[in-house]
């Protein structure tokens, strides 16, 4: 699980850059709080921008850039 990260998400075409996705993370960081976890990992592809923008909003810092069946990953932790 860890490769890939504990969060993952999609927001229909219709109804992206709405804030959706940022708003939607936030509350899931709210679920991993009372599940007990203290940080969670994300990880995207490097090349997007929606999804390296929406996780630093959510206080995501960068741990490092791995190679991946996908091509290059950002993996980021956000503490919670
Ligand atoms: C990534 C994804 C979930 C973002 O959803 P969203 O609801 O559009 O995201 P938000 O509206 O919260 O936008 C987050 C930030 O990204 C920016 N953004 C959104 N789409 C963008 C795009 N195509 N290119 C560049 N920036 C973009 C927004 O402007 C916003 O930045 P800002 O607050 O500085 O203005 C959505 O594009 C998606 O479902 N993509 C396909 C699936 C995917 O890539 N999932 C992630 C796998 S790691």
């Amino acid at each position: 699980m860890l490769q890939f990260g504990h969060i993952g998400y999609g927001i229909r075409p219709s109804s992206r850059r709405r804030g959706l996705a940022t708003w939607a993370l936030g509350r899931i960081l709210d679920e991993a709080r009372t599940l007990g976890l203290d940080r969670v990992l994300i990880v995207c592809e490097t090349d997007n921008l929606a999804s390296v923008k929406m996780i630093e909003h959510q206080g995501g810092i960068l741990d490092d850039v791995r190679d991946s069946e996908h091509g290059p990953v950002r993996r980021c932790w956000i503490k919670i």
